[in-house]
């Protein structure tokens, strides 16, 4: 496995490797990694001949008040992670390789943007969008993994290649979640022992939400309402959003009779989680009549 910084040394070992005449697979990261990155390196190097990852904490997705200096960072332990996932090559440059001096161009999505975590961080998208852009023009992959956990920018992703005709396939890979259900996330490790405990309400919100759907009802406000109830109940915890939307368009719905999915975000401390789940009426489940 080899770990590069810069982007000519990236492009020659891609063409000394072949990459672009075999399957390469790509799988952005921002580091300090755990088992759900590596559940998409581990997809990628089953599905790929070629398994690209990227390390780079990314400034432009992060507002002036966010955690971009304190987000955690530990290329060691990564690189290990990456070598046990199958990895052939990291690349891992510095802010000014990837934002040159001067650098003034911009990839947006409009629309499905504005809602949920772009409503709440301004110009998190654009920021998410520009560097996966800039990513995918440096690597050329024939394929790029996703996760789920972060379902608004996976659909984003796809909105983004599918308008600019990038020949990129992307690739969804489920939330991997620890064994109380939380899902992992490099910021999990920011929370203290008893944050961590009062992050279990993540889970249990949205279980009272797919409940709610299971026992028939279908008012968006209802559920909204039973998930605000379910987060008032734990002090520490603050609900951000909850909303629940059209799987593809990211469009908010006010019925949940067809496809949905339920994407929410809380603070516990000062630590943002964000998870999601889809919500299946009955009517639509596999199976029902
Ligand atoms: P990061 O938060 O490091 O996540 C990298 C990839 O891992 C994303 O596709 C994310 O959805 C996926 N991932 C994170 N936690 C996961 C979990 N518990 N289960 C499954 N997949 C999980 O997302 C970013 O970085 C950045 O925005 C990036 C796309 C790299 C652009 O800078």
């Amino acid at each position: 496995m080899e770990i590069i910084e810069s982007i000519a040394e990236l492009r020659e070992a891609l063409r000394a490797k072949k990459a672009y005449s075999k399957t390469s697979g790509f799988v952005p990261t921002m580091g300090y990694l755990h088992a759900g990155h590596e559940s998409l390196m581990k997809k990628a190097r089953e599905e790929c001949d070629l398994v690209i990852a990227s390390i780079f904490v990314n400034p432009t997705q992060f507002g002036p008040n966010e955690d971009f200096e304190k987000y955690p960072r530990d290329i060691q332990r990564d690189s290990e992670l990456c070598r046990r996932a199958g990895v052939d090559i990291i690349f891992h440059p510095q802010p000014h390789e990837i934002y040159q001096r001067n650098a003034s161009t911009w990839v947006e999505v409009e629309g499905m943007t504005d809602i949920a975590c772009g409503a709440m961080r301004p110009g998190h998208f654009r920021g998410v969008t520009t560097v996966v852009a800039k990513l995918f023009n440096i690597i050329m992959p024939h394929r790029a993994y996703f996760g789920e956990k972060d379902y608004q920018q996976l659909q984003i992703i796809k909105r983004m290649t599918r308008d600019l005709f990038m020949p990129i396939t992307i690739v969804p890979v489920p939330t991997i979640r620890e064994s109380d259900g939380l899902a992992m996330s490099s910021r999990n490790s920011y929370l203290s022992p008893t944050e961590r405990q009062a992050a279990r309400v993540m889970p249990r919100a949205l279980q009272v939400a797919r409940d709610a759907v299971d026992s028939g009802v279908i008012d968006v406000s209802e559920i909204i309402a039973q998930i605000e109830k379910c987060v008032a109940a734990q002090s520490m915890a603050t609900l951000q959003y909850a909303v629940i939307v059209n799987p593809e368009t990211m469009e908010p719905l006010r019925v949940t009779t067809g496809e949905a999915r339920l994407l929410a975000a809380i603070l516990i401390g000062k630590t943002r989680l964000i998870d999601n789940i889809p919500l299946i009426p009955k009517a639509a489940a596999p199976g029902s009549i």
